[in-house]
C-alpha cells in the first residue's frame, strides 16, 4: 500500500511503479535520511507529541535498522524511494509507534533535509580533495620554482616562464574552486524541515531545536521556498563543472606536453596505457578522460537549470530528477580528484628540453623591446626596431645572439653590450619585475602566501567537518 493509501482503490500500474521509483539512486541517502528522522523525533518528543517511552523504542529501532543497513546495504529495496523504505521499516518494526514518525513532515521537507545533510558531508570530502590536489600543485611548484620552459599564446612560442608558473597558474584555479565551494556550503547549511508540504504546520514544531540537533546554522524562513528551492543544488553543479573543467584543461596540457613533438613529460607507467596493436605507445587515456567526461559534468548543469527552468512554486515531482545529476557530478568529480592527486607527482618532466626551447631567440623579443623602453624609447617605436632586427633575422637566417654589437647598433645607438646578457631564459625570468609575473624571487612569496591561505582554509573545513552530526553520537545525546 502506498504511503497516501486510504482515498485510492487502485494500486499503480507496474510500469507507473517503475517509472516513478528512486530508490535505486536515492538509497544513498539511508543515512542522512534517519538521521533527520531521529531529529524530527526527539523534536516531537520535546513539544510533546511522543513520549518519552515511544521515543526510547523509536532509538532503539533507528540504532537496529543502521546497524542491520551498515552490515548489509542490499537490505534496502522493495520501497519506491528511500524516505519510504525508512518510515515503512520503522513502522514494520514497532508498529503503531511508527505511525507518528511523519507527524508535521512531508517527503516534500524531508527530501530536501536528505540532501543538505547529504551535501554538507560531501562538500567536506571534496573541500579535502582539492585541498590535497592544492598542496601537489604547490609542492611541484617549488621542486621547479626556477625551470625556465617556453609560456605560449596561441599556443605560439611567446616568452620564458616557469614550470613553477604554469603549477601556480592551475593552483589559482583550484583556489578560486575552494572559495566557491566554501561559500556554497553556507547555503547548503540551512534547515527546511518543518516547512511540511509546503505550508508548515498547525503543530508547533520547534524548528530550532531541530537545527540545533543537526547543526544547521540557519533555518529556513518560507516554507515554499524550502521544498522548493534547488540553488544550492544548481550552485554545487556549477562549481563541479568548473573545477573539472580546470581538471581538463590541465589534462589537456599534459596530453600536449606528452606528443613526441612537445616531449616535455613522461608519462608514469601505473597512469597510462598501451596500444593493443602498436608496441611504441604511451597513451595519456587518464588525461583524455578527464577531457571526455568533463562533457557530463557540463551536462548535468544544463539538466539541472533545464528541470528547474519554468518550475512553479512549490515541490513539483520533476524535483526527484535532481539527484542523478548531483550524484553523478560529486562521484566523477571526487575520482578525477583522486586520480589527479596520484598522476601528477609521478609525471616525470624534461626540464632540459624546456630549458632548450626556452632558450629560442625569439622568445627574448618583448625583453628586448623593453630594454629599449627603459632606456626612454616609446613603447611602438621599440616594438617596431626589434620587429626589424627579428626580420632582418629570419632573412638571414640569424640569430639575436649571433648579431655583432655593431649589427645591433645598426638599429638602434642605444643597444650596448648588456644586450648579450639578456638573451637567456634566467635573465629574462629574473628580470621581471611585476607581482604575479614567472620571476622564481615573486613566486617564491606567492608560494608563501598561498600556503599560509591553504593552511586556514584548512582549519576551517577541519571545523565545519567536525561540527557534522552523526547518528550514533546523536543517539547517545538525546
Ligand atoms: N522521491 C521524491 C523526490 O525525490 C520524494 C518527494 C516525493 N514527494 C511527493 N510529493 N511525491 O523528490
Amino acid at each position: 500500500m502506498a504511503l497516501w493509501g486510504s482515498r485510492w482503490r487502485k494500486s499503480l500500474e507496474e510500469v507507473v511503479e517503475d517509472f516513478t521509483y528512486s530508490l535505486y539512486f536515492d538509497k544513498r541517502l539511508w543515512k542522512v535520511d534517519l538521521l533527520g528522522t531521529l531529529a524530527h523525533v526527539v523534536m516531537l518528543n520535546k513539544i510533546g507529541i511522543i513520549s518519552q517511552e515511544e521515543l526510547a523504542v523509536l532509538k532503539d529501532e533507528i540504532k537496529n535498522l543502521y546497524l542491520e543497513i551498515s552490515n548489509n546495504p542490499d537490505l534496502i529495496r522493495d520501497s519506491e524511494d528511500i524516505h519510504t523504505f525508512v518510515e515503512e521499516s520503522l513502522t514494520k518494526r514497532i508498529g503503531d509507534i511508527g505511525k507518528k514518525i511523519h507527524t508535521g513532515r512531508s517527503r516534500n521537507d524531508q527530501v530536501i533535509l536528505d540532501l543538505r545533510l547529504y551535501l554538507r558531508e560531501e562538500t567536506c570530502d571534496i573541500a579535502e580533495l582539492l585541498i590535497n590536489l592544492r598542496k601537489v600543485l604547490l609542492e611541484l611548484s617549488k621542486k621547479f620554482i626556477s625551470t625556465p620552459m617556453p609560456g605560449y599564446t596561441h599556443l605560439q612560442q611567446a616568452q620564458p616562464v616557469t614550470l613553477s608558473h604554469y603549477f601556480l597558474a592551475y593552483d589559482a584555479m583550484f583556489s578560486r574552486d575552494l572559495q566557491r565551494l566554501e561559500d556554497i556550503y553556507k547555503r547548503v547549511d540551512v534547515l527546511p524541515l518543518g516547512s511540511g508540504a509546503l505550508a508548515g504546520s498547525t503543530i508547533p514544531l520547534d524548528r530550532e531545536y531541530t537545527a540545533e540537533l543537526l547543526n544547521f546554522s540557519k533555518i529556513s524562513d518560507n516554507s515554499m521556498d524550502a521544498v522548493s528551492d534547488r540553488d544550492f543544488v544548481l550552485e554545487f553543479l556549477f562549481f563541479s563543472a568548473l573545477t573539472y573543467n580546470h581538471l581538463s584543461r590541465l589534462a589537456e596540457e599534459i596530453i600536449l606536453w606528452a606528443t613526441k613533438e612537445f616531449s616535455f613529460v613522461k608519462l608514469p607507467e601505473e597512469y597510462s596505457t598501451g596500444s593493443s596493436m602498436m608496441p611504441q605507445k604511451r597513451n595519456p587515456d587518464v588525461a583524455e578522460l578527464t577531457r571526455g567526461k568533463c562533457g557530463k559534468l557540463i551536462g548535468n548543469l544544463v539538466n539541472m537549470f533545464t528541470i528547474m527552468k519554468g518550475l512553479p512554486l512549490s515541490y513539483n515531482r520533476d524535483l526527484q530528477e535532481d539527484k542523478p545529476s548531483l550524484f553523478s557530478s560529486i562521484d566523477e568529480l571526487k575520482i578525477a580528484l583522486r586520480v589527479w592527486i596520484g598522476f601528477l607527482p609521478k609525471i616525470e618532466f624534461d626540464t632540459e628540453r624546456m630549458y632548450k626551447l626556452s632558450s629560442e631567440d625569439f622568445l627574448f623579443a618583448t625583453d628586448i623591446a623593453e630594454y629599449l623602453v627603459l632606456k626612454g624609447v616609446p613603447f611602438r617605436e621599440a616594438h617596431k626596431i626589434v620587429g626589424e632586427v627579428v626580420r632582418f633575422c629570419e632573412e638571414n637566417n640569424k640569430k639575436f645572439r649571433e648579431l655583432s654589437l655593431e649589427e645591433w647598433r645598426g638599429f638602434s645607438e642605444l643597444f650596448d653590450r648588456d644586450i648579450f646578457d639578456l638573451l637567456n631564459p634566467e635573465s629574462s625570468l629574473n628580470l621581471k619585475k611585476t607581482y604575479g609575473s614567472p620571476n622564481p624571487v615573486i613566486n617564491k612569496d606567492v608560494i608563501k602566501k598561498r600556503e599560509e591561505e591553504l593552511r586556514n582554509i584548512i582549519d576551517r573545513w577541519h571545523k565545519l567537518k567536525s561540527s557534522l552530526p552523526d547518528l550514533m553520537r546523536l543517539l547517545d545525546k538525546v
